[in-house]
């Protein structure tokens, strides 16, 4: 199946939904995390890196200032926050370019800030805020990379 959705109650649930989605990743892959402020992208992020082996869920801090962090326990793992890009002259700065030079899995918070081109599969995940310690988690996956082997 190439979409799904489960409601999680903690923030806990997220970061296990995010280990679970991290265990079945292969790179290269491009995750759009979108959902608003609060909506848990950098929870279920913590969760992702945990599950892929990049990174503890503590490592995981949000990029919010620094735009892009780098985890490479094993394959590379990018984080990256477009929150706070205005424009190109950000954006080159950012050094996108880099993140899709090797095969690597990046995962975008506030994707819908910039185009991204690539051939990648991509794997689009929505957090909506239903209460204040529930949250939707909706997955798009058309490529089936979370259910190919
Ligand atoms: N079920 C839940 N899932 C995820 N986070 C939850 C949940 N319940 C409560 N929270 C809390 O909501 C907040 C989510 O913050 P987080 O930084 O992950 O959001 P974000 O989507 O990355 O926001 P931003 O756009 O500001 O980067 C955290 O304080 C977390 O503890
Ligand atoms: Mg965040």
């Amino acid at each position: 199946m190439s979409s799904s959705e489960v409601v999680t109650h903690s923030s806990e649930e997220t970061i296990q939904q995010g280990r679970e989605i991290g265990a079945r990743l292969k790179a290269p892959v491009l995750l759009l995390l979108s959902g608003d402020l609060g909506a848990g992208k950098t929870t279920l992020t913590k969760g992702i890196a945990s599950g892929l082996g990049a990174a503890s869920e503590d490592e995981v801090t949000s990029p919010t200032f620094t735009l892009v962090h780098k985890y490479d326990r094993g394959a590379p793992v990018y984080h990256v926050d477009l929150y706070r890009i205005a424009d190109f002259h950000d954006l080159e700065t950012l050094g996108l370019e880099d993140v899709f030079a090797e095969r690597a899995v990046v995962i975008v918070e506030w994707p819908d800030k910039l185009t991204l081109r690539t051939h990648w599969p991509i794997v689009r995940i929505r957090l909506e805020h239903v209460a204040e310690d529930t949250r939707r988690i909706a997955i798009d996956d058309p490529a089936g990379v979370l259910t190919n082997p």
